[in-house]
């Protein structure tokens, strides 16, 4: 029950209320303002995913489940076969959002597979609301148990390098690889982060520091191209970074630019760690090569909020993740422990090992 408490102590990006509403922060606004948006409308939750209003791989995962539970509230049929199939288009719609994070599909096809049998609507509206919160609470505390796994790995007195945003806010709470550097930090094994600005949409910057500056956790804000230089000075004792897609091979896709850092992790001996929920695994794709990577609109290259920064007609790629090869991460951190490489073995044992907990 302890842990319970500590959990619903924790700040949630997102929530369900009880009037059978969902709320969530805006993102999008952070730093400047904290507006919260509340709806009931299942199509408002897919446009939040789209536009990053809510972000991160294990939150747009627990959005769209949040986002099932309001479809499935609000279809009025009294047919079961239509019911299904309009929730059914529902959950395509949420699924197409964003392509990289297989959270997304994840939470998707868990609720689909737990009503599969039911044959009664009220009963199907029910278990998917109570599914979506328990896909919630669960990643909440797979966090914090990640983070004490984690946390075991860092150097003792260091300062970590974090990319992008793997916080409470990326995540039902807490978060992944902010959640390993927070324990690291009540602990005294980390003394300080840096955090990346992560162009284009700047999610370090203003998310990163949010969250590290409320939780009195000191941190430094370095440009994406500021990486190489601190790294060679010797300012960074390991770099822990979040996941969207971890495959069977150990790849990982995570926000772009986290590849030169594994990279630049290597060629100065430092370790590079992924944090992620179990969720977040894809042993459907045997390596990084299938991932398939988002790609975003070349405004978000040319403009920063609104103001060009390029000359008018640049052309402007912008892929909004990269995958990391295997051999380059020191270990995988995630809820159930700690794969090393080879990874097809340690990772495949991450589920077997569930199984027979289970049992
Ligand atoms: O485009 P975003 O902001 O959704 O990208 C987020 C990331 O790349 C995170 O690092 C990743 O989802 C892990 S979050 C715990």
């Amino acid at each position: 029950m302890g842990m319970m408490t500590e959990e619903r102590d924790e700040f949630r990006p997102i929530e369900w209320l009880t009037s059978g509403k969902v709320r969530f922060l805006d993102q999008t606004l952070l730093p400047a303002d904290e507006a919260w948006v509340e709806t009931d409308d299942y199509r408002v939750v897919a446009d939040a995913i789209r536009r990053l209003q809510v972000r991160g791989a294990p939150l747009i995962g627990i959005s769209a489940a949040y986002g099932l539970a309001l479809a499935a509230r609000s279809i009025d049929e009294a047919d079961v076969p239509a019911f299904r199939s309009r929730l059914r288009k529902a959950a395509e719609e949420l699924a197409a959002t964003r392509p990289t994070a297989i959270n997304l599909q994840w939470a998707i096809d868990r609720i689909l597979r737990l009503i599969e049998d039911m044959t009664e609507i009220g009963q199907m509206r029910d278990a998917i609301v109570a599914d979506a919160r328990r896909i919630h609470d669960e990643d909440v505390r797979a966090n914090r148990t990640m983070a004490e796994h984690g946390a075991a790995l860092l150097e003792k007195g260091g300062a970590a390098l974090t990319h992008c945003n793997a916080g409470a806010l990326a995540t039902g709470g807490y978060g992944t690889a902010l959640g390993v550097l927070r324990k690291g930090w009540e602990q005294g094994a980390v003394t300080q982060v840096y955090a990346t600005e992560t162009r284009p949409l700047l999610q370090g910057a203003r998310l990163t520091v949010w969250e590290l500056q409320r939780a009195g956790i000191p941190v430094t804000l370095i440009t994406d191209t500021a990486t190489g230089s601190v790294i060679k000075r010797g300012l960074v004792s390991e770099v822990v970074v979040g996941a969207d897609r971890i495959v069977a091979n150990g790849d990982v896709a995570n926000k772009i630019g986290t590849y030169q850092l594994a990279v630049l992790a290597r060629e100065h001996d430092i370790p590079f760690y992924i944090a992620a929920p179990t969720s977040t695994i894809d042993l459907s794709i045997a390596n990084g090569d299938a991932i398939p990577i988002e790609e975003r609109s070349p405004e978000e290259v040319t403009n920063v909020k609104g103001v060009a920064t390029a000359p008018s007609r640049t052309e402007a790629a912008n892929p909004a993740f990269d995958v990391t090869p295997a051999r380059y991460i020191a270990a995988i951190v995630t809820e159930r422990g700690v794969a090393r490489a080879p990874y097809e073995e340690s990772i495949s044992a991450l589920f077997q090992d569930k199984v027979e907990t289970r049992g």
